[in-house]
């Protein structure tokens, strides 16, 4: 009998995936049998954490396709000669922490097109060969920052909530052809944009009162709920938002 967690014969892509939390869901879903696709927006950079993937996971199979989430006509040219893809990841996004009058138009749509409107136009150009298939999984990367807000980051929490609608939206409409459809929320995770907080003791001591679990997030910590949204294992669960947060929401 096949492992309910292996993922042996699918083809995932996992968008932002040359470093942080998208190179090491990358990775873990390599190991647990997929073929991988390393998504980012330099040619090179894909194809070396690829390459990355391949010599930690002895046997995996990984290999880089760039593209901009933010460019629809960039990612369908580099989709265009891509294997059918089973599970996709929707990792990459964007980062804009500034007050809400401070982001104009511009700033907005750049938040939208990356964190948004990429999402959606993957999920629309790879569902169709999903439902030929009768098999597809779905996993968006939105945050805590989907269900809470804070002051000094109204574009992110609005793009993150919009990810998480999106979720659902899709889940509804896509369950019916065997395709489920899941967001992760990272809570506070040890990736290079939060490198100046990590440095902060002052964070760590927040974080050590803030979370059940007591400290920041390691990324390699984000890797097995992508594998279990993928698998088998996860065929009745689609909708659902799964916090991977150290308890960040569930604890005052
Ligand atoms: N770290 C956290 O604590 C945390 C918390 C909540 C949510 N998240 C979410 O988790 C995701 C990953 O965050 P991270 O901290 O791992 O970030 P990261 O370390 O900066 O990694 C981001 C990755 O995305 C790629 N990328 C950026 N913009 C892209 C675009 N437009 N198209 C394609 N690839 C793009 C980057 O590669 P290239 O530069 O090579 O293109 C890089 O591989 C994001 O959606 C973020 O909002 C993170």
């Amino acid at each position: 009998m096949t492992h309910p967690f292996s993922l042996q014969g699918r083809t995932a892509l996992v968008t932002g995936a040359t470093s942080g939390l998208g190179f090491e869901m990358a990775r873990a879903l390599a190991a647990a049998g997929a073929r991988v696709l390393v998504n980012g927006r330099d040619a090179a950079r894909a194809a070396e954490a690829a390459a990355r993937i391949t010599g930690l996971v002895p046997g995996s199979m990984a290999e880089g396709l760039a593209f901009d989430v933010a460019d629809a006509a960039g990612m369908e040219a580099a989709l265009a000669d891509a294997p059918d893809i089973h599970i996709l990841v929707n990792n990459a996004g964007a980062r804009d922490r500034r007050a809400f009058l401070e982001l104009d138009a511009a700033a907005l749509q750049r938040l939208m097109d990356a964190t948004v409107m990429g999402p959606a136009l993957l999920c629309r150009r790879l569902a169709p060969a999903m439902m030929a298939g009768g098999f597809g999984r779905i996993i968006n990367v939105t945050s805590i920052a989907g269900p809470l807000a804070r002051q000094g980051d109204a574009g992110y929490a609005t793009a993150k909530g919009g990810l998480e609608a999106l979720t659902r939206a899709l889940a509804a409409e896509f369950g019916p052809h065997g395709i489920t459809v899941n967001a992760i929320a990272p809570g506070y995770f040890l990736t290079t944009p939060n490198a100046a907080m990590a440095a902060d003791a002052g964070v760590a001591d927040w974080l050590a009162r803030r979370t059940s679990v007591g400290r920041w997030g390691r990324p390699e910590e984000v890797a097995g709920a992508a594998v279990f949204l993928a698998s088998e294992a996860a065929s009745y669960v689609t909708g659902h938002v799964l916090a991977v947060d150290g308890g960040y929401l569930a604890h005052f």
